[in-house]
């Protein structure tokens, strides 16, 4: 990132906050706990956390106030990335470099490690005070990754999987299983920061914006990479019949629509104003190989 937070920081703080809040693998049982921890800290971009820590910051608030959400946007973000990868999803054995979850510890650990992950971030953000701001950072994280959120987004990517879809039903998926999480990151560091109502929406606006550009250059990736480069498959979209911005547009318009969507974001993060590390972040999500 290059923003004032910078790439090491926001990692580390993450990372931190995350090995704090996780089990020990001491703990029975330790397979699950195991699980958890492979999921959250293998090397990832952790790029949630560092939009919650990044919105702290651009509303004028002491990020150390929001370790412990950027630890729980990264845990139901690896709990999706669990289920996604599952043999009744996209079925991937690859994932950071490394065998995916189930590969690694069975399936069934890995749909319970999935699930446990969720209840601890949940739980994670209950416990900010003062339990307004709590309530809200629930309620925030709960639209973002429910049936009107990520999961509803997840449900139809595999539902239409091998039909043709249309433009809005491509944006309908990915809003929901990338754009949503990513806003509701944004969302929750302005939040923490208290920072005003219509700052909370700006911040959101810009979130969705950047995580539905974030997704079009994922699909942009899954066709034009190797798996060694991404440390995941590659053209696996194709092979599964997935609905994408360049299968629908073709490479070309699928890279200027990200492009679009990045420069709109960015004008929204001219109504907040102090936004380095946003800026930097917005760019890292759209200008990136991996
Ligand atoms: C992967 O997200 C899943 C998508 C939404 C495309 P990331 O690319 O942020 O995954 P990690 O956390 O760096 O592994
Ligand atoms: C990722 O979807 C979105 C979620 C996991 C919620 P994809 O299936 O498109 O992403 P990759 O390619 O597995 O990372
Ligand atoms: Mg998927
Ligand atoms: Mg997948």
């Amino acid at each position: 990132m290059q923003g004032e937070l910078g790439q090491k920081s926001h990692r580390a703080v993450s990372d931190a906050a995350l090995d704090r809040l996780l089990p020990p693998e001491t703990q029975l049982p330790s397979e699950l706990h195991a699980a958890m921890r492979y999921a959250c800290l293998s090397p990832g971009k952790r790029l949630r956390p560092a939009f919650v820590l990044g919105s702290c910051e651009a509303v004028g608030c002491d990020v150390s106030r929001a370790h412990d959400a950027a630890a729980a946007v990264e845990m139901v973000h690896c709990f999706s990335l669990i289920h996604d990868d599952l043999p009744a999803l996209d079925d991937d054995d690859l994932r950071r470099g490394i065998p995916t979850v189930h590969k690694a510890f069975g399936e069934a650990v890995a749909i319970l490690a999935g699930d446990a992950l969720f209840a601890l971030a949940f739980e994670t953000v209950a416990r900010y005070e003062p339990a307004t701001l709590a309530r809200d950072l629930v309620l925030e994280l709960t639209r973002a990754t429910g049936s009107e959120g990520l999961v509803a987004g997840e449900a139809l990517d595999i539902l239409v999987e091998g039909r043709p879809v249309d433009l809005d039903t491509v944006r309908w998926i990915h809003e929901r299983k990338t754009g949503a999480l990513i806003a509701a990151s944004c969302a929750m560091g302005g939040l923490i920061g208290n920072a005003s109502p219509p700052t909370v929406d700006a911040l959101r606006s810009f979130g969705m914006a950047i995580g539905l550009a974030f997704q079009v250059q994922d699909d942009i990736l899954n066709e034009t990479s190797t798996p060694e480069q991404l440390g995941k498959a590659a053209g696996s979209d194709r092979a599964r019949g997935k609905a994408t911005y360049p299968g629908l547009f073709g490479l070309e318009r699928a890279r200027d629509f990200a492009t679009e969507l990045h420069q709109r974001a960015l004008a929204i993060l001219d109504e907040i104003g102090h936004c380095a590390s946003l800026r930097g972040l917005a760019r890292e999500s759209v200008v990136r190989s991996a």
